[in-house]
């Protein structure tokens, strides 16, 4: 029987590898996230280090202590009992505290590089184009930010610091066994062997079950956010079953996936175990021997045997560890993932981005510069539309062919034409979301730059000059205040004035907190024609050059639709408007329309010519 793969394709997590050895990548950025702590790091290891050290010595102490009560020579001659106890318990207490130094101080700094790591794949995939939000659903980009940076987090910032100490009593226990006995070194090297073996064995399983593990976890995430912001229309349709089933298999599959790495995981425990066992008795038999041929003192066998029991202890413990470390490497994989991606054409990182990732990125003094800058001075900007071809992605249909037309300074335009036909896509393409194949869209005849050493206006600059009310209205989770001033520049006096303008001035008032009441998450607390008219309120208190409105009043009453028309009449009376609308009457006012079909310009002219033609053409 062929097996099936268990998750749908269209749920799946996407192009990470599932097999191999890992990304150079990944190692130069998580050294970039450590970089600033470097110094700091070295002197917190070696304090480490002396620690373990210090701990572990005492054994030879006591070594040399039973030695010298034997009668034996020891590099302590003269020492009583109590002189041993005192160095014993110095020993003890700084070794504790140099410990404890290290684990604490360098999980610290562990973290703050994690949360650097975090910060800075933060900034880049903020500033990825368009088209990979449109293939990537939210909850597989959740995943990389949550379970993903949860493991390298949490592995990082603690279980690191114990994996390094392991590595410390390991090095340690080569050093005092030499010390004891070297006859023990071939022991310890044996054992060493033996369990790289063993791990070598089973790290191929362990890492693509593990990468496998992290994949799973994704789509049954990105289903679960699906169906929770669609759960009115499931219930409507009553398709509960259907929706929990998909879950259930996605779960299951996530399960089963866990299942797996476990089981893998404890085989290579038990393995481990069983290696340390047989290495105990071959030690404890040729200990005897060796005491008998004279070969080794009572002390130094004592140190030596406790050594060897520590050792295949914590060589186990060392391979087990690595391949839970395994798991961050993988998280970090994914992230690193994310970093290496291309930004959107024309996007800068900030000048405070520190990881050299040959993104283009602003200097300080740009910032400042474009901070304050703006496009124009003037009221208003003219726009141009240069034959312009324009699809989403590559390997789909062209949406826009061959534009051709200017939006003069000041000028209100209306847009109309059948659903499909281009309208919202032509505004996507004047803010330059998505690639623009041919052709070029220019505002004051400036073109953005898209390019590092291609000419033009900043990108930001140019997408600031206009205020946009989209098709859906977006609005975000916080109070109504955060929505409508997201930069907090106006007083209440001033927001109100602008609810005032679209009529919502009363029903603000009327709401519990007012200016600040509660707004859910993409406004869902709120009818679409509220949300189209707070979105209206913002764009108002945005003094942009260039407005534009995509069916901005198409879910508002006729009386509120009369009101917003009215009020952008007055308000925008001296900017440019580019307006879409399905209802002609909005469009009354316009001065010229512009008539788009199948991605192509019908007609373009005065409102009075075009929109009886478009009537009686489209609307019959
Ligand atoms: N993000 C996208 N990815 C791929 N194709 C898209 C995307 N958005 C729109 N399209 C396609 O582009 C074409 C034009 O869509 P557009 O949204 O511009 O139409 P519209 O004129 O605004 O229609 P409506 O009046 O219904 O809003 C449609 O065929 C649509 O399927
Ligand atoms: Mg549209």
């Amino acid at each position: 029987m062929s097996k099936v793969d268990p998750r749908p394709k269209y749920l799946s997590d996407g192009d990470v590898r599932k097999e191999g050895a890992f990304n150079k990548s990944l190692f130069l950025t998580l050294r970039l996230a450590y970089q600033p702590f470097l110094i700091r790091i070295f002197i917190y290891l070696f304090v480490g280090f002396l620690g373990r050290g210090l701990l572990l010595g005492n054994t030879n102490i006591i070594g040399f202590w039973v030695d010298s009560l034997s009668g034996q020579d020891t590099p302590f001659p003269g020492f009583t009992s109590q002189d041993f106890v005192m160095v014993l318990l110095f020993m003890a207490i700084l070794g504790f505290l140099c410990t404890f130094t290290f684990r604490v101080a360098f999980s610290r700094l562990s973290a703050k590089a994690i949360s650097r790591l975090y910060d800075e794949v933060t900034l880049r995939t903020s500033r990825l184009p368009m088209a990979f939000f449109d293939q990537t659903p939210a909850g597989r980009i959740i995943t990389r930010f949550s379970s993903d940076y949860g493991n390298v987090f949490r592995l990082f910032g603690g279980p690191l610091a114990e994996f390094i100490s392991i590595i410390f009593d390991l090095t340690m226990m080569v050093i005092l066994i030499t010390v004891a006995n070297p006859y023990y070194l071939i022991f310890v090297a044996f054992t060493g062997i033996l369990n790289f073996i063993v791990y070598k064995l089973n790290q191929k399983k362990l890492r693509s079950s593990r990468r496998e593990l992290s994949a799973s976890r994704s789509p049954s995430i990105a289903h679960f956010a699906e169906t929770t912001q669609g759960a009115s229309t499931i219930r409507s349709f009553r398709r509960e079953k259907i929706f929990g089933a998909r879950f259930e298999r996605l779960d299951r599959y996530f399960l089963s996936q866990k299942l797996s790495t476990t089981k893998h995981l404890m085989s290579f425990s038990l393995q481990m175990s069983s290696l340390t066992s047989l290495l105990l008795l071959v030690t404890g038999v040729s200990s005897y021997f060796m005491i008998e041929k004279g070969w080794a003192t009572i002390g130094s066998v004592g140190v030596a045997f406790t050594f060897i029991v520590l050792s295949g202890n914590t060589v186990g413990m060392f391979f087990e560890w690595l391949t839970q470390f395994e798991e961050a490497i993988i998280g970090v994989e994914r992230l690193d993932q994310y970093m290496r991606m291309d930004l959107e054409p024309g996007a800068h990182l900030p000048s405070f981005a520190q990881f050299p990732t040959g993104h283009p990125q602003y200097a300080p003094s740009l910032e400042q510069y474009l901070r304050h800058r703006r496009l124009t001075e003037e009221k208003s900007a003219s726009v141009q539309f240069r034959d312009v071809w324009f699809r989403y992605r590559k390997d789909l249909p062209w949406v826009l062919k061959g534009l051709n037309f200017e939006v003069q300074a000041g000028e209100r335009l209306g847009i109309v034409g059948r659903t499909g036909s281009g309208k919202s896509s032509l505004i996507q393409a004047l803010f330059y979301l998505y690639d623009i194949d041919k052709g070029q869209i220019a505002i004051n005849n400036h073109l953005p730059k898209l390019d590092e050493k291609g000419a033009g206006m900043d990108l930001n600059l140019y997408r600031q000059s206009m205020a946009f009310i989209s098709q859906e209205p977006i609005l975000f989770q916080g109070s109504l205040r955060f929505n409508l001033d997201i930069k907090e520049n106006f007083s209440d006096a001033h927001i109100f004035a602008a609810l005032e303008r679209v009529g919502l001035k009363a029903w603000v008032q009327e709401q519990p907190g007012g200016l600040d009441m509660r707004i859910e998450e993409r406004g869902k607390n709120l009818s679409l024609g509220e949300r189209q008219l707070l979105c209206m309120a913002r764009c108002l208190l945005q003094e942009a050059p260039i407005i534009i409105m995509d069916e901005a009043t198409s879910s508002v009453d006729p009386q509120s639709e009369e009101i917003m028309v009215k009020a952008t009449g007055e308000f925008f009376a001296d900017r440019t408007q580019i307006i879409i609308a399905h209802r002609l009457s909005t469009l009354a006012s316009c001065d010229r329309i512009l008539w788009l079909q199948n991605g192509e310009i019908i007609a373009l002219g005065p409102t009075s010519e075009v929109l009886p033609q478009f009537k009686t053409t489209e609307l019959v």
